[in-house]
């Protein structure tokens, strides 16, 4: 082990990376407990209404099954700050596939059986799972998802807009999207008198520790919630879901170790979605090129029991300068599954449709869209004032550029040749804010001169025990292998969840505090260490969450060629190419992961990855991998991520910004932005399946 492996930034390997492609990392379904048992949960077959009558005779004879949880008999919860977690308390259906019972049996197929077999009968009322610009029940929330203002206005917009010499208004659609982690949500729950351990699949054990406790009425030191190995969850396991719940409740009423699995098609319905958002983007500049009215309205949809607004008109607030800006959100209350974070909530959807039309300006103004962009640099923050902490997104373009070749592309909208396949690019921004949580770590110094950190952090699948060991070995001054890290368990030091790309700079705040402490304590004394060691700790709170005088957010941008085929209407990603800004990069091999699973991700969701309401049956009709289209390998062409190394003292002690979530933002517009230089045509809705690129086409070019 060389000085370089240890450094932070080296390309250190994923600590767990053996027991994974080995299949022995266990998750949570997988800790096989003496006795344990199985639940499948019945789920609603209406989209609004109550439950009548529920009779679970039939179930109940079923070949090994124990028990049949309802409304009725299942152990009542306290009031749950989260509605969506009050499973099996009443009668009330406030969306198909909500919870409405839950079998548990000596197997997973006598528990499915059993489900099949329990007869349900329903008072429905009318639904309405339909998202219009107009619905009646729209409303400017106070706030949206993150905490931002719903509405923010500055100078005169629309008259601004409506003088402007150059003007794009233009509406934008994206559909609900699914978050479909590659392990479905999923744990094992089990009493030993009064305490509960529950092995979680989860990205913040903490969290779901006081979740459950406060349902339960337990103290916290009474639960123990493990998150060992995490297949994925992109904000779908960012808060306690029903599964856990159900599990807990399972095990409570039988005695036994019990196993919650949700089925893929349940997911939709019960971990929350990227709610679908109806875009109006309205720019004005003058005639060089410099805007003069930025004006972003988003209207989005929630379920009856959570209010939930995907925030999609924030990023707008950060991204250009414009004297008249007006960026604001409304919110519809559907019969819906309660929609919640989807990788980059807010951003993701939100720059798909200003990037959109800042490609749609800068054809209007005849400009390149890459000088566009940089001709409307802010000096500030838009919105807030505040300078920026550091913000390299013009460096981003500029080498995106170089090493895309974007200087040998021909500047006007095709087509460019005469088919069936029109090639083009296109070019797209991106950012993702600096969000960081208090957390706590411990740092001890064994005495065969090995390290122990322990801090609750969870290892989603990013490297976060990879990462977390080199900030320790940085701070220790000690080479990689001689440190160890304890994560993924709650009686760990607390810590917050592995979301909002805030995981490393959070956890990695206490860490390197602890292990700098520790390190002095060590330089100040000689000779052996006694058993057990010396150990300092750190406790970020106050610190980490103060509020800063700088904007911080981390940039990017990306670059797109496509190849659009007129004939069949299927538009292929040739290159994609992203350039970051994001402070120091820790590890170079899982960064680049990090990003390159995002930019996937924004493949995904520009061509293939969409899900309609069925207005009639009142559900997500693409409710399975069958149906719900995430990219494949043959989708993902020759994907490069880039970055420019900050030196941000403004940040953390790492001077690291979050990356988890950037590679999605933006991409989804420059790949559109590249259909339209393929085909000089404007798709305002993803994704941009071949039907709908067809049909779009002029009958000319199709054929
Ligand atoms: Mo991410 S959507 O903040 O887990």
């Amino acid at each position: 082990m060389s000085d370089t492996d240890t450094a932070l930034g080296a390309p250190a390997e994923r600590r767990e990376g053996r027991e994974k492609v080995t299949g022995t990392a266990r998750y949570a379904a997988e800790h096989t407990v003496p006795g344990r048992v199985h639940a499948w949960p019945v789920t609603a077959a209406i989209a609004c209404g109550a439950v009548s009558a529920i009779d679970t005779t039939e179930a109940l004879r079923s070949a090994g099954v124990i028990t049949v949880l309802t409304h009725e008999n299942a152990p009542r919860l306290a009031d749950a700050d989260d509605p969506t977690l009050a499973v099996l308390q009443n009668s009330r259906v406030p969306h198909r596939g909500w919870p409405i019972a839950l079998v548990v049996a000596e197997t997973l197929e006598a528990a499915r059986a059993g489900a099949a077999a329990v007869r349900v009968e329903y008072e429905a009322q009318d639904h309405d799972v339909t998202l219009t610009d107009s619905h009646p029940g729209a409303y400017a929330p106070e706030e949206a998802n993150g905490g931002y203002p719903g509405h923010r206005e500055r100078g005169a917009p629309e008259g601004a807009f409506a003088s402007a010499a150059v003007r794009v208004d233009a509406a934008y659609r994206v559909p609900p999207l699914h978050n479909h982690p590659m392990e479905p949500h999923a744990a094992t729950a089990q009493w030993d008198g009064h305490r509960l351990v529950v092995h979680d699949s989860s990205q913040g054990a903490t969290a779901v520790r006081a979740t459950l406790a406060a349902l339960f009425r337990l103290p916290e030191d009474q639960v123990t919630v493990v998150a060992e190995h995490v297949g994925g969850g992109f904000g779908s396991k960012g808060t306690a879901r029903p599964h856990v719940v159900l599990a807990a409740m399972a095990a409570r009423r039988t005695g036994r170790p019990v196993t919650v699995v949700l089925p893929r098609r349940f997911l939709p319905a019960l971990v929350g979605h990227r709610a679908p958002t109806l875009h109006r983007v309205r720019l004005g500049a003058d005639e060089q090129g410099s805007l003069t009215a930025l004006l972003h309205e988003v209207t989005t949809h929630t379920s009856r029991i959570k209010e939930f607004v995907e925030q999609a008109a924030v990023p707008a607030r950060v991204m250009y300068a414009s004297p008249h800006s007006r960026t604001a959100h409304r919110v519809v209350p559907l019969d819906v599954p309660s929609p919640s974070w989807m990788r980059a909530p807010g951003e993701a959807p939100g720059m798909f449709a200003l990037e959109s039309a800042m490609d749609e300006l800068a054809v209007a103004l005849g400009t390149d869209p890459v000088e566009l962009r940089i001709a409307n640099e802010p000096d500030t923050e838009p919105d807030s004032g505040k300078p920026f902490s550091s913000r390299h997104l013009v460096g981003c373009l500029r080498e995106g550029a170089r090493r895309f070749g974007w200087a040998h592309r021909d500047p006007h909208p095709g087509p460019h040749s005469s088919g069936p396949l029109l090639v083009g690019s296109g070019v797209a921004a991106a950012v993702y804010p600096v969000l960081i949580q208090p957390s706590t770590a411990t740092a001890r110094a064994l005495p065969n001169g090995n390290f122990t950190v322990r801090v609750n952090a969870t290892d989603i699948g990013t490297g976060a025990r990879t990462v977390l060991a080199q900030v320790a070995a940085d701070a220790l001054g000690v080479p990689l292998d001689r440190v160890r890290t304890e994560i993924g368990n709650s009686d760990l030091p607390s810590a917050s969840l592995a979301g909002g790309s805030s995981g490393t700079a959070s956890w990695g705040w206490a860490v390197h505090e602890a292990c700098t402490r520790l390190r002095a304590r060590l330089a100040e004394r000689s000779g052996p260490l006694p058993e057990p060691g010396l150990t300092a700790s750190a406790d970020t709170a106050g610190t980490a969450d103060a509020d800063s005088d700088y904007a911080r957010h981390a940039f990017g941008a990306h670059f797109a060629e496509v190849a659009v085929d007129t004939v069949t209407g299927e538009v292929r990603v040739r290159r994609l190419l992203g350039v970051y800004a994001a402070g120091h990069i820790l590890n170079s091999r899982t960064a680049r992961s990090q990003f390159i699973g995002g930019m996937t991700m924004g493949l995904g969701m520009a061509l293939t990855e969409g899900s309609t309401m069925d207005a009639a049956f009142g559900d997500f009709t693409e409710s399975d991998l069958a149906a719900y289209h995430v990219p494949v390998h043959a989708d993902v062409p020759a994907v490069e991520a880039h970055w420019i190394d900050e030196d941000d003292p403004h940040l953390n002690p790492m001077g690291s910004k979050g990356i988890g979530e950037i590679g999605i933002v933006g991409t989804a517009a420059a790949i559109g932005n590249a259909v339209h230089h393929a085909t000089g045509v404007r798709y305002r809705e993803l994704p941009l399946t071949p039907d709908r690129v067809l049909t779009g086409l002029p009958s000319f070019m199709a054929r």
